[in-house]
């Protein structure tokens, strides 16, 4: 076999590979690895992995719409009518007229013109935002959004510039910063993933007109979720249509894979026309089409039901763990932060719950600011109450085993 000669000196390409293997190796050691654990069934919210049947809260499946019948039927008929894939790129031969109809139906669902299909929710907010934002525009960020959200604002040619979380002052500070006649695009969660919480939306959208900004709000944790029906963060304040650029994930909510972006006719022919993750990456699966098509055909036929389920989840889980003496942090949503504090004590609880039925897993730097490691428990409509309690009974047991509480 070919060897590599031994490196010479330690350059920035190894100290980066060292360093997180080092991390990898500590979590090993401390038999607390829990990373890419492999699921063999799904049953509701219980899943089998390689060391026994564990109950799901490491997952994004807010609505329990995975393994809905409906949707695993489409995806199985799309096969049948369609193969397995597509002729390639949707600007040439790639495009199927289901790709058609899901982007239809997503537009309906938002109460757009129209909508268009990137092959993942990462994909798509970079593209989106790399995409609109050119030499001398600004964007303009949430200190919180998601990586994917930062990456496409970094590989924009404008100006990035972050505000403080939630803080509607610091962003008109720099609202007002940005340069008479510049395009501005601010951008940030619905629902923010690390801890939960809400953004400001109509402080927020009063900004965006005062200053002449477009406004981009990714739903990948608030479809399904937000809302009594689960339209998402327009629907929870009660400001239809208010949003330029709407932004969701295929892959949550919705049990497929893909992101999408809702917005009026002219933005959308642009985006078809210019976005290079459009142009140069191939269309997605016809199963995966179908199955999110049925996803948004679930949700606005038993949206309301699941939805009222979560939100008593939501109440019972938040609740209960606060009861027990856990610190939330600031969530009102399915995300759930059971903060540690401490990488070793995330770990600690970690290897706990997972050695007792929960399937659970750490949050730690750089993923989170240092010192505010945490566990991420994330409720779903799946749950019962039963299931939430029995839950309840070990992340308290954990919680005495690591110190937390
Ligand atoms: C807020 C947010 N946006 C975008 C994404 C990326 O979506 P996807 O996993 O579908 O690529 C995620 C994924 O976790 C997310 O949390």
């Amino acid at each position: 076999m070919l060897q590599h000669p031994p490196t010479k000196q330690r350059d920035g390409i190894q100290w980066r590979i060292d360093e997180i293997l080092g991390r990898v190796d500590d979590a090993k050691t401390k038999q607390a690895y829990y990373y890419q654990q492999s699921i063999s069934e799904i049953d509701g919210a219980w899943v089998m992995t390689e060391d026994g049947r564990k109950l799901m809260f490491a997952t994004y499946s807010y609505l329990g719409l995975l393994r809905h019948p409906y949707i695993d039927q489409a995806a199985k008929d799309a096969i049948e009518r369609y193969g397995t894939g597509t002729h390639g790129v949707r600007l040439l031969g790639g495009t199927l007229d289901i790709h058609l109809d899901l982007e239809q139906t997503i537009a309906r669902f938002h109460g757009r013109d129209d909508a268009i299909v990137f092959s993942s929710g990462y994909v798509t907010n970079l593209a989106t935002i790399s995409t609109i934002v050119g030499k001398g525009d600004w964007v303009i960020s949430d200190k919180w959004n998601h990586a994917s959200i930062v990456d496409g604002c970094s590989l924009a040619r404008g100006h990035f510039v972050r505000f403080r979380h939630n803080d509607m002052k610091d962003l008109e500070r720099r609202l007002q910063q940005a340069p008479e006649g510049a395009g501005k695009l601010v951008v940030a969660d619905a629902v923010f993933s690390m801890d939960g919480d809400i953004f400001p939306l109509p402080e927020a959208l009063e900004l965006c007109h005062k200053y002449n900004a477009r406004l981009m709000i990714d739903e990948a944790h608030s479809l399904g979720v937000l809302g009594d029906t689960g339209h998402g963060i327009e629907e929870y304040f009660g400001m239809p249509g208010s949003i330029d650029i709407k932004m969701g994930t295929l892959s949550k909510t919705i049990p497929g894979v893909g992101g999408y972006i809702a917005a009026d006719e002219e933005m959308i022919t642009f985006l078809k026309h210019a976005a290079r993750a459009f142009i140069f990456s191939a269309a997605l699966p016809p199963a995966v089409v179908a199955a999110c098509k049925a996803g948004f055909e679930v949700i606005e036929r038993e949206g309301v039901e699941r939805n009222r389920i979560l939100s008593r989840n939501v109440k019972h889980f938040i609740g209960g763990l606060q009861e027990r003496g856990f610190d939330t942090g600031v969530s009102v949503t399915p995300i759930v932060p059971i903060m540690t504090y401490s990488d070793d004590k995330a770990l600690m609880m970690t290897k706990y719950c997972q050695e007792n039925g929960v399937f659970v897993l750490p949050v730690l730097p750089p993923a989170v600011p240092p010192g505010k490691s945490r566990l991420r428990a994330n409720v779903t409509a799946a749950h019962t109450i039963e299931d939430i309690d029995f839950a309840l009974d070990v992340f308290e047991a954990a919680g005495k085993f690591a110190g937390v509480i």
